[in-house]
């Protein structure tokens, strides 16, 4: 049911933990499942992302997407990393099964979130970047998880 790289990125996950005085950090959550996640970003002076780390309280799919996540945006630009989607994160992947969809959209929100908080605590404006929803839940059609 799962890439070997899903099962990898569970079971040793990268980045776990959490980077005092931080740039930025973002919290989202689903409220159909339950599973919260916290990215926590260090971006330099250029607007590099130097470090990223996340907290996952949720299932293996958001474990496996969020340690993917901070891989794909270590060492981008702010801009750069608005790119890293959750497509991006679930092709890094090698796929997810259709309904953990929903997990690696958490990481693009995670991500979004703490880009957000960095541009609020610096007073700038992110070209493409909109205030994240701390609940996605209600973006996702009605299925049954
Ligand atoms: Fe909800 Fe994976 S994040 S089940």
């Amino acid at each position: 049911m799962y890439s070997e790289k899903v099962m990898d990125h569970f079971q040793n996950p990268r980045n776990v933990g959490e980077i005092e005085n931080a740039s930025g950090v973002g919290t989202v959550g689903n409220a159909k499942c339950g599973d919260i996640m916290r990215m926590y970003l260090d971006i330099d002076d250029n607007g590099v992302i130097q470090d990223c780390k996340f907290k996952t309280f949720g299932c293996g799919a958001a474990v496996a997407t969020s340690s993917m996540a901070t891989e794909l945006v270590k060492g981008k630009t702010i801009q750069e990393a608005l790119e890293v989607t959750n497509k991006a994160v679930m092709e890094a992947l090698d796929g997810l099964p259709p309904i953990k969809v929903h997990c690696s959209l958490l990481a693009e929100e995670a991500i979004h979130a703490a880009l957000w908080d960095y541009a609020e605590k610096n007073g700038i404006k992110i070209e493409g970047l909109s205030k994240p929803k701390s609940d996605i839940s209600e973006e996702e059609d009605d299925e049954e998880y």
